[in-house]
């Protein structure tokens, strides 16, 4: 009976791990299956280091009990050459079982990929708290999600603009960091199927270090191209010139549209598209559980951006003097900014 909420409060905490599109048990590419693979092999020498332990420690533990009317000490022993050397042989042989699989594994999809021409590169760098993603052979830079064609090497080259975080992708493998001090990581993924997969920061970073998620949406070739080529269109700036050029001076000093404004802040480009606003707010294009239209995800992150992600670098709006009303205007404009593909 004491069992029971024990069994009961186990059974919790194995299910809240029951996220599926965050569970690294269901591999969508060659390179989380690997990772997978690890973990089974570790997880299975482990299970047999424990059988055998416990056994040899249930039989002694019987065998040598005190026995009824046995008051001496029974006899003391040290040091058995023997038992010593395979104790040592055992646990050796295990790591190297171990350790010859994982190596060629972190070696097998690093940076050799960068300079392979058929991989996709892109720079990944990590903000407080969110992500941009530069595709140099397209000279493209978005944020916060990723659109990549299925089946290809995506090599990612990893970099941070402030503090460690660190690019993890549980459903396609990972995770590597984006280290301070100028030391460049490269990590390789690869989606077999077409899907829209969550990233997480997996490094403590901050404020909203929770909250620095992001999407990778693996589509087809064609698709893909589709993306590539609407995102390099002009770019679309509010109807009105008042608001355009208010736009202009604020916003565009940090975020950009287009081939107009900044790299410090976001890309905007076609951010009508995407599946949340500021990585967080679920867009009702991603038909997630209790997502809403990506206007009233706007207004939300445009009223207060720190009550939605705490710590961020995103002035307060109306501190740069837009009204209400302004906002509204702008959050309209940008949830029609969609990207055809
Ligand atoms: Cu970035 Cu945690």
């Amino acid at each position: 009976k004491r069992l029971l909420p024990l069994l009961a409060m186990f059974a919790l905490v194995l299910s809240g791990c029951g996220r599926e599109d965050l569970s690294v048990l269901r591999p969508q590419g060659p390179v989380a299956q690997g990772q997978l693979d690890l973990i089974k092999l570790s997880i299975s020498i482990m299970v047999v280091v424990m059988v055998v332990v416990f056994a040899i420690a249930a039989y002694v533990l019987v065998k040598f009990r005190r026995k009824k009317g046995q008051d001496e000490v029974p006899e003391q022993v040290e040091g058995n050459f023997k038992l010593e050397v395979i104790w040592t042989a055992i646990p050796l042989l295990l790591v190297l079982i171990l350790a010859v699989p994982t190596i060629q594994k972190v070696f097998a999809y690093d940076q050799i990929d960068w300079n392979d021409p058929e991989a996709v590169k892109v720079e990944v760098t990590g903000h407080q708290f969110w992500w941009e993603f530069y595709y140099p052979d397209h000279d493209i830079r978005t944020a916060q999600e990723l659109v990549i064609p299925v089946g290809k090497k995506i090599a990612f080259q990893l970099k941070t603009n402030d503090v460690l975080h660190s690019f993890w992708v549980p459903s396609l493998g990972g995770k590597r960091d984006t280290n301070t001090e100028g030391t460049v990581n490269y990590l390789t993924l690869i989606a077999d199927n077409e899907n829209t997969y969550i990233g997480k920061c997996a490094e403590l970073c901050g404020a909203s270090h929770a909250y620095m998620e992001f999407r990778v949406k693996a589509v087809d070739d064609a698709t893909f191209d589709a993306w590539v080529n609407a995102f390099k269109q002009p770019a679309v700036l509010p109807a009105d010139t008042e608001l355009a050029e208010k736009f202009r001076t604020n916003c565009l000093s940090c975020h950009a549209v287009g081939d107009q404004g900044g790299p410090i802040g976001p890309s905007l480009t076609g951010i009508g598209s995407r599946e949340t606003i500021a990585s967080i707010l679920l867009n009702d294009i991603s038909g997630a559980e209790g997502s809403k239209p990506v206007k009233d995800n706007l207004v939300e992150w445009l009223m207060d951006p720190q009550a939605v992600k705490p710590g961020n670098t995103m002035p307060d709006p109306k501190d740069l003097g837009f009204s209400d009303e302004e906002i509204e205007q702008i959050a309209e404009y940008l949830a029609n900014y969609k990207l055809d593909y």
